[in-house]
């Protein structure tokens, strides 16, 4: 049996990416951990020294204070990576891996550039350090089946001198709710080689998380369980997502009500409630990548059938995207050339800035093509942001005056695609004056009071609610 090298007692962790995971899942680790040193490093400077400012790069709600409470006592953002490499022993990876755009799987595959420029870096730094103690290099993005072993191959080329040992410990966190999954997370999950070296890594890195998270919740497994878990789990929920709003056509056309329906298949313990909102479709930066990732992994080991049905869970997707658009055109009398509409919200989600695939980018574009004019309000998201979603020349017919009144004022129709908690509670009887008659709601995340907004004389459509069925005594 070959010797196993051990680690050191003193852990020492970095992190290769201060993004929206490795910002704050270092932070959380080093708030739980206070004698173990973390540190961020970015290649991004500007987005390392957001890190170490007042105003943090990302919003995400309750991490200032931790980053506050942490910061400069044993955590670090920094972009020295090397230093940083030198002196850990747990190398957290959790750069970028999106879907690739060009070449052999472009559209669908991901794209490990960046991954695998981190594991070329950590292998040149372990190489040419004096000090040959073992590290462990932990996959925190998400990444195709068997790229632990790519990398492994891709590291050992370059350095055979110090033992690497490529664990997976995938991210479940979720944007807007990141402290809480963070602090109590379902589980953690961390694969890794079942060989005597790789069965040490993986004990070192859960003493690390069992600091706060319940033993039987940090699961171990073999490394390509764990890889393809996190791309399963993603899939599987959006898969609910587009399974509920295929459902919402069907009651719109039928007169039932998605939300009733999604409360009586949800209370249904098998099922469960969670995960079954209609909307106007799923965004954010994973969700889409993942599936088309899982798609193009199983058509490359030759399932075109398992490829095609996780595809369909895209293709609902757009669908939905693309219907709630063309439902506010065709409600409009066929045009809204210059009619103003008003767009509240952009992110894909509440409580985040993030607008990676946020809906909003079709839904808008779809309008901008019809020739309306957009006035478009998120409490997190700037115009500069929009900008770089929208495109410049887009731009002409949007304007962003950064309050949600005067966004409404004047509008021919409102249209809800996030789900801020500030849009339950505005003065629409006040809107409803301010608004150009006759006025309409589309209300993309089913999120307000609709009758109470008819009886003020909003033409108010939604995502899943069919017509009104007439009373039993009316027929
Ligand atoms: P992000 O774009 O916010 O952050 C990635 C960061 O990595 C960037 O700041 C980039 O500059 C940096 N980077 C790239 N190459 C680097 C290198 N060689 N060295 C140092 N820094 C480097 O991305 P993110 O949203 O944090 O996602 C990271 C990974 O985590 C992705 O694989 C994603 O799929 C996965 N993930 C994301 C979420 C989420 O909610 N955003 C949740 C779970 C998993
Ligand atoms: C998702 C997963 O929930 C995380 O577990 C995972 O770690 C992460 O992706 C990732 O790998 O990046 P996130 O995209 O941040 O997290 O946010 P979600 O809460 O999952 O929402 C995703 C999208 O689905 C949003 O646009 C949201 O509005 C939409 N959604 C969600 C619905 O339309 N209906 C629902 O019932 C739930």
């Amino acid at each position: 049996m070959p010797e196993v090298q051990p680690y050191p007692e003193r852990v020492k962790i970095c992190c290769l990416g201060a993004g929206y995971v490795g910002g704050p899942t270092m932070t959380v680790i080093a708030k739980f951990c206070p004698d173990i040193k973390v540190t961020v490093c970015d290649l991004n400077e500007k987005r390392i020294a957001a890190w170490n400012s007042d105003s943090l790069p990302i919003y995400e709600p309750g991490l200032k204070e931790v980053v506050d409470e942490s910061r400069g006592r044993n955590l670090f953002f920094s972009t020295d990576i090397d230093a940083a490499i030198r002196d850990s022993t747990i190398i957290f990876v959790s750069v970028n891996t999106p879907t690739k755009k060009s070449g052999v799987g472009a559209g669908e595959a991901a794209d490990l550039t960046y991954w695998e420029l981190a594991a070329r870096q950590i292998a040149a730094v372990c190489n040419a350090s004096d000090d040959k103690s073992p590290k462990i290099i932990v996959e925190k993005s998400t990444v195709p089946v068997k790229t632990a072993d790519a990398m492994a191959q891709v590291m050992a080329a370059s350095c055979l001198s110090t033992n690497l040992q490529v664990l997976s410990n995938p991210e479940f966190l979720a944007e807007g709710t990141a402290m809480d999954d963070l602090f109590r997370p379902d589980r953690v999950l961390v694969g890794g080689a079942q060989t005597p070296q790789g069965l040490a890594a993986i004990d070192y890195l859960c003493k690390v998380y069992r600091r706060w998270v319940p033993t039987e919740q940090v699961l171990t497994m073999n490394l390509w369980s764990a890889e393809l878990s996190k791309l399963t789990a993603n899939a599987f929920l959006a898969q609910r997502i587009s399974s509920i709003n295929s459902v919402s056509s069907l009651c719109e056309a039928t007169g039932a009500n998605v939300a009733e329906v999604a409360h009586a298949i949800g209370v249904d313990t098998r099922i469960g409630p969670k995960f079954l909102k209609a909307s106007v479709g799923f965004g954010g930066s994973c969700f889409q990548k993942d599936i088309l990732n899982l798609v193009y992994i199983c058509r490359s080991f030759g399932l075109p059938e398992v490829a095609q049905y996780w595809h369909q869970v895209i293709l609902m997707n757009d669908h939905q995207k693309n219907r709630f658009a063309k439902k506010i055109v065709s409600s409009m009398f066929n045009t809204v050339s210059g009619k103003k509409i008003a767009i509240l919200g952009f992110a894909f989600k509440k409580d985040t800035g993030d607008t990676r695939e946020t809906p909003a980018i079709d839904v808008c574009k779809a309008l901008l093509q019809e020739r309306a004019q957009l006035s478009i309000f998120d409490p997190e998201v700037s115009r500069e942001q929009i900008t770089v979603e929208l495109g410049q020349e887009e731009m002409e017919l949007v304007e962003t005056p950064g309050d949600v009144n005067a966004s409404c004022a004047g509008a021919h129709a409102l249209a809800i695609i996030t789900e801020w908690d500030v849009f339950k509670s505005l003065d629409y009887q006040r809107i409803y004056e301010s608004m150009s008659k006759p006025a309409f709601i589309f209300d993309g995340r089913n999120m307000l009071d609709h009758d109470k907004l008819e009886e003020m004389g909003f033409k108010v459509f939604t995502i899943g609610k069919g017509k009104k069925q007439p009373d039993i005594d009316d027929s």
